[in-house]
């Protein structure tokens, strides 16, 4: 039988990484990220967000679906075909939100791009790991990472807007999880609705 396709969506700070590591450990499954867990995406990731080439959100959006279409094809594909769950750190919904909601790149268009890079290859379910901006500025704070400037704060919460749009609208693929309480809190949360699939 083919794996389950899990993936964790939210802004920066939301603690999803830290929650998929834990799942892919605990089911013995894939952990993977986007941009950049191949070879030819490492090289893309690095144009991506190193910050030295300032590009268009089009062509940004395009290099992220490179990534994404041999992500699919080299890694995702196989692994689920050999019966091995994958639990990936952000996926189509990162650019929608990020180059579509925050960035401004008609939605509509960049759907039936995303389209061309997965093919048939869409999760199971995705997560999202729900926070306010206010709590991921607190939280980066306490991290000793800047906080968002205000006009990043602005595009979070496009981002946040445009993930909980997204949740909203396909009930049935997606679940969101709040995810302000402790890693332990939100790992039951998380857990209690992974378990039927897992
Ligand atoms: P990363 O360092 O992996 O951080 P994070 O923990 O936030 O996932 O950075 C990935 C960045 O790339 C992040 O800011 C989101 C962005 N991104 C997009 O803009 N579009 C995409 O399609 C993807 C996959 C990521």
């Amino acid at each position: 039988m083919a794996g389950r396709f899990i993936v964790f969506e939210g802004i920066d700070a939301s603690g999803k990484t830290s929650q998929a590591r834990r799942v892919a450990k605990a089911c013995g499954g894939l952990f993977t990220f986007e941009p950049g867990d191949t070879a030819l995406g490492a090289e893309l990731r690095r144009w991506l967000l190193d910050g030295s080439t300032p590009m268009s959100p089009v062509t940004e959006a395009l290099m992220m679906l490179a990534d994404r279409s041999h992500h699919v094809a080299t890694l995702i594909e196989p692994t689920l075909e050999s019966g091995r769950h994958v639990i990936a750190d952000r996926y189509l919904a990162s650019t929608l939100a990020y180059q579509g909601y925050g960035r401004g790149v008609d939605l509509q268009r960049l759907r039936v791009a995303t389209d061309l890079a997965i093919g048939p290859c869409l999760p199971d379910l995705t997560l999202l790991i729900d926070i306010d901006v206010e709590t991921a500025n607190e939280r980066r704070a306490r991290n000793h990472e800047d906080r968002f400037e205000s006009a990043d704060a602005a595009f979070h919460d496009r981002l946040r807007q445009g993930y909980l749009e997204m949740a909203a609208a396909d009930p049935a693929r997606w679940s969101v999880i709040d995810g302000r309480g402790s890693f332990e809190e939100v790992a039951h949360a998380i857990d209690r609705r992974l378990r039927p699939l897992l």
